[in-house]
């Protein structure tokens, strides 16, 4: 069934030649392994700054905000190894970190290797790889192999932690290398991100799904899910929070079933076996210096009155939940195996408005479902409207081969495209009352970048994760300043600095 491509993957390398050779053997275990292969990959980056090149690399990110944490784990490896940080345009090494979700991500990467072949006959440095969920899929991989022989290496996403040794490899060897693991055989953290903003970070509590929404590849390509200790995640954030990071994103494809199984032992969960995410969350709030916390994604059959509790008792963790319904038709609801109903998501909401009567709530939705009809677009929007979301990600169902909803009979595209459009203008007009809720207030904002638009202008978000755009000096990047809220446009807002926090104009 596999193709020939993962008896590859057993390789392990050993010819390490006569200018690399070091006295000790190679480390079996990790991470002393691939600390191991940091060092011998910098002794060709060294080589190449001796004949006065400085090699550099750049990681293009599709999809979600664990490929995004990836690779800025992937650019920490990468800066060990000596490479620096420039555009696609300009890199000698360029990895595409990808995504499966939807057909059209797959036709991005295909699309972006088409235009670098001609890069390798322009710079003989120049070398191309690839990682993330696409590589997970046989057809893939064998379609990489076949029609694009320029890529140099590809990994799946159960050895982030070889980039390395590939890497090693592919330079030793002077042939491509293809590492794809069909489930994961052992679990290295990384540590060292290069991340984009100094005070903010993910930090993955839990690897993979159990759900099999039945249109949905990420169970198949990141595998059964695998909780982290506790001791770990605290571990990590508190060192995160040594290293200047304020606000924590906790990463999980459903973090509300945090603690199901966990992946190795710990003495918390050992004392006490109710420990799940809202109690993670507790301790993950109690870490001194931590100012903001943030959660992605919630799964709303698992999201528990307990965790609503917690978020209420607890001002850092900020005032946002992302809570993907999908669809409003229960009928739907119940074809793509989702547990729960239009009702019962329209109490959660409720239930959570209560609790929480600031909280901006967002979600994604999903149009051209096989065997949806007009009356389950009137559910959706119906949902859209009650609910009252401050921002929806709207896609078109793209059917993933392997799920059992590719199986079912589809519906025709130009039918599809026109119920879009109409569930986006219901998506964008409550988007817009929504978000001017807060016109005239002053609101608490980190302040992130300089803004690429407006000059002298910086960007920041509200715990409600609402941007705003004000002028202001970059020295406040980093910073929790006090914001008043002049102007709504819709989906941010133009502001002003300089206000008391908790002033009401
Ligand atoms: N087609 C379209 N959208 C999808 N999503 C997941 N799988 C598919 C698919 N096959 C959407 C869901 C999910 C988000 C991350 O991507 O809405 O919540
Ligand atoms: Fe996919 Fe459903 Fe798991 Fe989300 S919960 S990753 S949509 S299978």
């Amino acid at each position: 069934m596999r193709p020939e491509i993962y008896k590859m993957n057993e390789r392990i390398i050993t010819n390490i030649p006569e200018e690399y050779r070091v006295d000790e053997p190679v480390p079996s275990q990790e991470p002393e392994r691939q600390a191991f292969f940091v060092s011998l990959c910098r002794n060709y980056i060294e080589q190449n700054l001796r004949e006065g090149r400085q090699l550099k690399y750049a990681i293009v990110t599709f999809g979600c905000q664990m490929n995004v944490y990836d690779s800025e784990r992937l650019k920490g490896v990468l800066e060990k190894i000596g490479y620096i940080e420039a555009s696609e345009e300009t890199a000698d090494l360029v990895i595409f970190n990808t995504c499966t979700v939807r057909e059209n991500a797959n036709q991005r990467l295909y699309g972006h290797l088409g235009q670098l072949k001609p890069r390798k006959k322009a710079n003989p440095h120049f070398m191309i790889g690839l990682c993330g969920c696409m590589m997970q899929e046989p057809s893939v991989v064998a379609k990489i192999n076949t029609s694009y022989p320029f890529v140099d290496f590809l990994f799946g996403t159960f050895n982030l932690h070889r980039l390395p040794e590939l890497l090693f490899a592919r330079l030793q060897e002077n042939k491509r290398m293809i590492e794809v693991l069909p489930e994961p055989k052992e679990h290295v953290e990384i540590k060292g991100a290069r991340r984009k903003y100094p005070f903010k970070s993910g930090v993955n509590i839990m690897y993979g799904c159990n759900n099999f929404c039945t249109y949905c590849i990420v169970p198949y390509v990141r595998g059964r899910e695998r909780s982290r200790t506790p001791e770990d995640i605290l571990q990590d954030i508190r060192e995160l929070v040594e290293d200047g990071v304020t606000e924590i994103m906790l990463l999980g494809q459903n973090v509300n079933s945090y603690g199901t199984n966990f992946m190795e032992e710990s003495e918390i969960i050992d004392k006490d076996p109710e420990y799940g995410f809202p109690e993670l969350l507790e301790d993950v709030c109690r870490i001194p210096g931590l100012v903001r916390v943030r959660f992605m994604t919630s799964h709303p059959k698992d999201l528990s009155d307990r965790l609503i509790e917690v978020i209420a008792w607890n001002p850092k963790v900020c005032r946002h939940i992302h809570l993907p319904v999908q669809s409003g038709s229960s009928k739907l609801l119940k074809a793509m195996n989702r547990h729960y109903t239009k009702e019962a998501y329209l109490a959660l909401v409720d239930k959570i408005r209560k609790a929480l009567p600031d909280v901006s709530l967002t979600t994604d939705i999903m149009t051209g479902f096989p065997g949806e009809t007009e009356e389950d677009i009137d559910d959706t929007i119906e949902v859209v409207r009650k609910a009252g979301f401050d921002q929806a990600f709207t896609f078109i169902y793209s059917p993933r081969t392997g799920t059992p909803a590719a199986a079912m009979e589809q519906l025709p595209e130009e039918l599809v495209k026109t119920r879009f459009q109409r569930l986006l203008d219901v998506v964008n007009e409550v988007a817009h009352q929504r978000c001017g809720r807060f016109e005239g207030m002053v609101k608490e904002v980190l302040v992130e970048e300089k803004n690429a638009q407006l000059d002298s202008y910086l960007t920041g978000r509200t715990e409600e994760n609402i941007l705003v755009h004000f002028p202001g000096d970059e020295s406040l990047i980093g910073k929790y300043i006090p914001v008043l809220l002049k102007e709504s446009k819709g989906f941010y807002y133009i502001g002003e600095a300089g206000q008391t926090a908790g002033d009401t104009v």
